[in-house]
């Protein structure tokens, strides 16, 4: 099938190159040059594992191409809009990229010959917009499906072929509805095939769908951390505690790690644009709790500071801070809502001299002059005459650390473990004042 993808960011330049192992023929389009520039070359914008080989095979069997000419779209089946949907004023859900893809795309639709043409919306938007949408794309002669995606940064290529579920939200109209169920089945033939759910509902459930995972997700991470601050209090022990409860088939034991809380593209703002959509359909206070989800998060990063100034006796003041960690997760560069930048930044204004480093995302960092930390892209340089040694990213390169190595590059020997994923005792062993989140 020939299909385009509007939006080369993450999502559109994983998809896109997944689709094209599905064996279809996919232009990619961004109005971005430097990205299309970088996509075409085999060259990968972002930390993606297993990302850049599968770009680079697909280039070469020319399946695969970039363009920020949006003409190239005219005469394909299936159409993809991947584009972001930043923060907005008020945390609602800014849709500029979104409407101007369409805009730019209008020209070009209803002209595929062979079949029906579909426009099939990724982005995560506020619920009814593919409602208000889709009049618009059905006077340019397509059809609209609003197909969230629930890719994780880190396995994303993992994720967009072997999906837990797939969610397709239909038009109103059944015959239309059919007809675009059938597109998409044979586009995602290898994937349903393979029994991967295929879930079929209305617009605005496909969209609800998407956010309400997101919204639950973070509020699992809240959850955990808000149990971390009471074992805090109580002398518990928060990764025991989510092993235990985690057994309960009914709580289920992923996405309860405790820490310094959730960042990322995602989560973070996907939270504020669902309380922001609620509002504006009256029904704000049922979210409501989604506010205490996202100060629970803030908190979390509060009381790793906390640790850090009694650690040190009192204040961080003029005290040398390494902080491992500056992607918002392992296996990515991306540094949005980052848990480990924001400590650094509060870090500094307190009068520490922070020193930051990233596997991935610190030779981003150090081109940027302007920061209120240094940046090591060194593991060793960062560490080095440290006072105070925080982990804030989980990367295999530092939990694997080896603690008396790091004992004889540092100044003083302490170590805040913000992800719980240190082995306490190995530190304690190699004379480390050690504190964790929610454990002793
Ligand atoms: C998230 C969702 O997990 C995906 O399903 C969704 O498709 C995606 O957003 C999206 O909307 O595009 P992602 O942003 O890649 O994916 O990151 P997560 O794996 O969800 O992690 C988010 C943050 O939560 C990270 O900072 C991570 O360190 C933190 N986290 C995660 C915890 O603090 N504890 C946990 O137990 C799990």
């Amino acid at each position: 099938m020939n299909i385009t993808v509007i939006g080369c960011g993450y999502l559109g330049a994983v998809h896109a190159c997944a689709m094209a192992e599905l064996g279809h023929h996919v232009v990619g389009v961004d109005v971005d040059r430097d990205k299309i520039e970088a996509l075409s070359e085999g060259r990968a914008p972002f930390h993606e594992p297993g990302f850049t080989e599968i770009l680079r095979r697909r280039l070469e069997t020319g399946g695969l191409t970039f363009t920020t000419d949006f003409s190239a779209i005219a005469g394909a089946r299936v159409h993809f809009i991947a584009v972001g949907t930043p923060q907005g004023p008020g945390g609602a859900a800014d849709l500029t990229y979104v409407e101007g893809a369409i805009e730019a795309m209008k020209p070009y639709l209803g002209k595929c010959l062979n079949g029906d043409e579909v426009v099939v919306g990724k982005s995560t938007v506020p619920v009814g917009t593919a409602a208000r949408l889709a009049p618009s794309v059905a006077a340019a002669g397509t059809l609209l499906v609003w197909n969230p995606e629930f890719l994780r940064e880190g396995f994303a290529v993992e994720d967009t072929l072997q999906p837990d579920r797939m969610v397709y939200g239909l038009p109103v109209d059944s015959d239309d509805a059919e007809r675009a169920k059938a597109v998409l089945d044979e586009l995602y033939a290898p994937i349903i095939e393979s029994g991967t759910p295929r879930l079929v509902m209305d617009y605005a459930t496909a969209e609800l769908v998407k956010i309400s995972a997101n919204a639950f997700l973070a509020t699992k991470i809240s959850f955990i951390n808000a149990m971390a601050s009471v074992c805090d209090a109580a002398g518990g022990d928060v990764t025991a505690l989510a092993r235990a409860i985690g057994m309960d088939a009914r709580i289920g034991s992923r996405f309860l790690r405790a820490g310094i809380g959730f960042g990322g593209g995602c989560l973070p703002k996907d939270i504020r644009a669902f309380r922001a959509r609620a509002d504006e359909l009256g029904v704000g206070e049922a979210l409501n709790f989604l506010a205490e989800v996202d100060q629970i998060n803030e908190n979390a990063r509060h009381q790793a500071l906390d640790k850090a100034r009694s650690m040190l006796g009192g204040s961080v003041s003029r005290a040398r801070v390494a902080v491992l960690g500056t992607a918002f997760k392992p296996d990515s560069d991306d540094m949005r809502c980052s848990p480990g930048l924001a400590l650094a930044a509060e870090l500094a204004d307190e009068g520490a001299h922070v020193v930051v480093t990233d596997p991935a995302a610190a030779p981003i960092l150090v081109h940027d002059d302007d920061l209120p930390y240094d940046v090591a892209v060194d593991l060793e340089e960062a560490l080095t005459a440290a006072d105070l040694v925080l982990l804030a990213t989980e990367w295999d390169q530092y939990t694997r650390c080896d603690p008396s190595w790091v004992a004889d590059l540092v100044g003083r020997r302490n170590v805040i473990d913000g992800r719980n994923a240190l082995d306490p005792e190995a530190w304690r062993n190699a004379g480390f004042a050690y504190a964790a989140v929610g454990s002793r």
